[in-house]
This record gives C-alpha cells, sequence and structure tokens, in this order.
C-alpha cells in the first residue's frame, strides 16, 4: 500500500493506539502509547521470546514485541468480533497490514485462555485490562496459566493512601466515566492478588509520582468535576509477575 493511501485509511478510523506505520505515518489514537511503553520495562530484545498481549486492541504492544524480535506473538481482545474484522479489530488489521506483520490474533477473553489451547508464553502482556474485568482474581488466575516466564501487568490503581490492601468499587461509570470499569487496587492489594492467583513473585516495577496523581486529579476535577480527594487517591502501576 502506497504511502497517500496508507494515510486515508488511518484517516477513517478511530484509533486507540499511537502506532508509528513508517514513511511518517503514526496513527493518531488517544492513549499515549509510545509513554505507556516506557513504564513497562519490557525487555529491549525479546529474540527467541514468545510474547502473548492480552487485550490488545490496535494491537501497539503485539507489534513492538515483533519489532523487538519476539519469534511468536499472539494478540487477544475479548470485543474484536471476529477473524475478518468487526468495528473494533479494523485499526489492528490494517497495522497488522501496513506492518507486514506475522502477529497472530484471536477473539478470545482473558477468561478463555487455556495453556492446552493457546500455549505458555515466556512473556505476557495484561495492559490496561484488569480494571475492566468483573472477576480480576479468575483473570489474574488465567494470565498465570499461560505464563511460562514473566506476566506484565499494567493498571489503574486506588485507595493508594490506605495501607491495608483495599480495593476502590466502581458499580456505575465512578471510574473516569466509563461503566466498563470494575475495580482498582491499591498496591498492597494488587502484590496480594498476584500471589493469590498463583504466582511466587510479584514485584512493582514503576508507579505513578504523587506529582502525575495531582495534575491528574486536578485534569478530572475541570473536566468531571470528580472531588480530588477521591482522585488524588488513583494512579497506575506495573507489576511485574513470576
Ligand atoms: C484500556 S484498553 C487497553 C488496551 C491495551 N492493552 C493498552 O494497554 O493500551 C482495554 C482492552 O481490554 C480489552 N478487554 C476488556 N475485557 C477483556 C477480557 N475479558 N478479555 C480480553 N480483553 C479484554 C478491551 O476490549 C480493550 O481492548
Amino acid at each position: 500500500m502506497d504511502t497517500d493511501t496508507l494515510r486515508a485509511e488511518v484517516a477513517k478510523l478511530g484509533w486507540w493506539h499511537r502506532i508509528d506505520l513508517g514513511n511518517g505515518v503514526v496513527t493518531p489514537g488517544a492513549d499515549d502509547s509510545p509513554r505507556k511503553l516506557a513504564r513497562l520495562g519490557l525487555p529491549a530484545d525479546l529474540s527467541g521470546k514468545s510474547v502473548l498481549d492480552i487485550g490488545a486492541w490496535d494491537g501497539f504492544f503485539s507489534f513492538e514485541a515483533e519489532r523487538r524480535g519476539a519469534t511468536r506473538v499472539l494478540a487477544v481482545d475479548a470485543s474484536w468480533t471476529g477473524p475478518d474484522g468487526g468495528p473494533t479489530k479494523y485499526g489492528f488489521n490494517l497495522a497488522h497490514r501496513a506492518l507486514n506483520s506475522r502477529v497472530e490474533s484471536r477473539h478470545l477473553s482473558v477468561y478463555d485462555l487455556d495453556p492446552a489451547e493457546v500455549g505458555r508464553f515466556d512473556v505476557v502482556l495484561f495492559l490496561g485490562v484488569l480494571y475492566h474485568v468483573c472477576d480480576p482474581l479468575g483473570a489474574l488466575e488465567r494470565v498465570r496459566s499461560v505464563t511460562s516466564g514473566v506476566a506484565i501487568i499494567e493498571t489503574e490503581t486506588d485507595m493508594l493512601w490506605k495501607r491495608r490492601p483495599a480495593i476502590g468499587f466502581y458499580p456505575g461509570s465512578e471510574l473516569n466515566g466509563d461503566p466498563s470499569n470494575w475495580f482498582a487496587p491499591n498496591i498492597p492489594a494488587l502484590l496480594g492478588m498476584v500471589k493469590v492467583a498463583g504466582f511466587t513473585l510479584g514485584t512493582i516495577h514503576s508507579r505513578s509520582s504523587i506529582v502525575h496523581q495531582a495534575g491528574r486529579a486536578w485534569r478530572h476535577w475541570r473536566k468531571h468535576g470528580t472531588p480530588l480527594l477521591h482522585t488524588m487517591q488513583r494512579g497506575r502501576a506495573v507489576v511485574h509477575a513470576t
């Protein structure tokens, strides 16, 4: 596909990720994907490794794993409508074509991951999905079942001022106005959940700073009127679980 055609195709779609498709074409995602990537601790060299990206959406992290040399990358998402592409897989499919990618993809929920069916992976990416599932422990147990090396888990966090394990619960759209958000743990709860799910070790690789939390709280107050005392206790964290 020539660059002008690609640019036109990209412009027709809504995007979550910012994917560099080459020749100056970058998909205009709402998510600052390169910034998120920098917080993950994803090995720079994935040569010979297998990678599973759960909740891959447009596939930024799957394509990045392939770019870093992974031999097998499987991208799965529960909201894709099928192998031929529903509305939410158009971006992934276009990027896949433009990058001439060999990333495999399947329309699959985290709950349905079965090592006998998909295999086990050296690196499992579970990014921005934990707070979208209504059974986070069950989901983490499935993540563990397909991890042979490390699972990199990135999530929203809440209740950060509490020292004991605590989890924010959002029966409506209290978290960022999105009714698909259910639970966000604080750091002790997150590490506890990883253990209960059967991982031997969970370590915090990165978490948002108090300055970041304050800036975010301010933006949420201005946009949604959310009380600052609530949002100041929220952030993001990345756990490496083995
Ligand atoms: C906030 S986006 C995160 C996308 C990407 N992982 C990232 O970090 O930028 C959440 C993604 O998880 C997917 N998702 C939600 N529930 C899921 C489930 N039960 N199993 C697999 N994917 C799920 C959504 O369809 C969506 O693509």
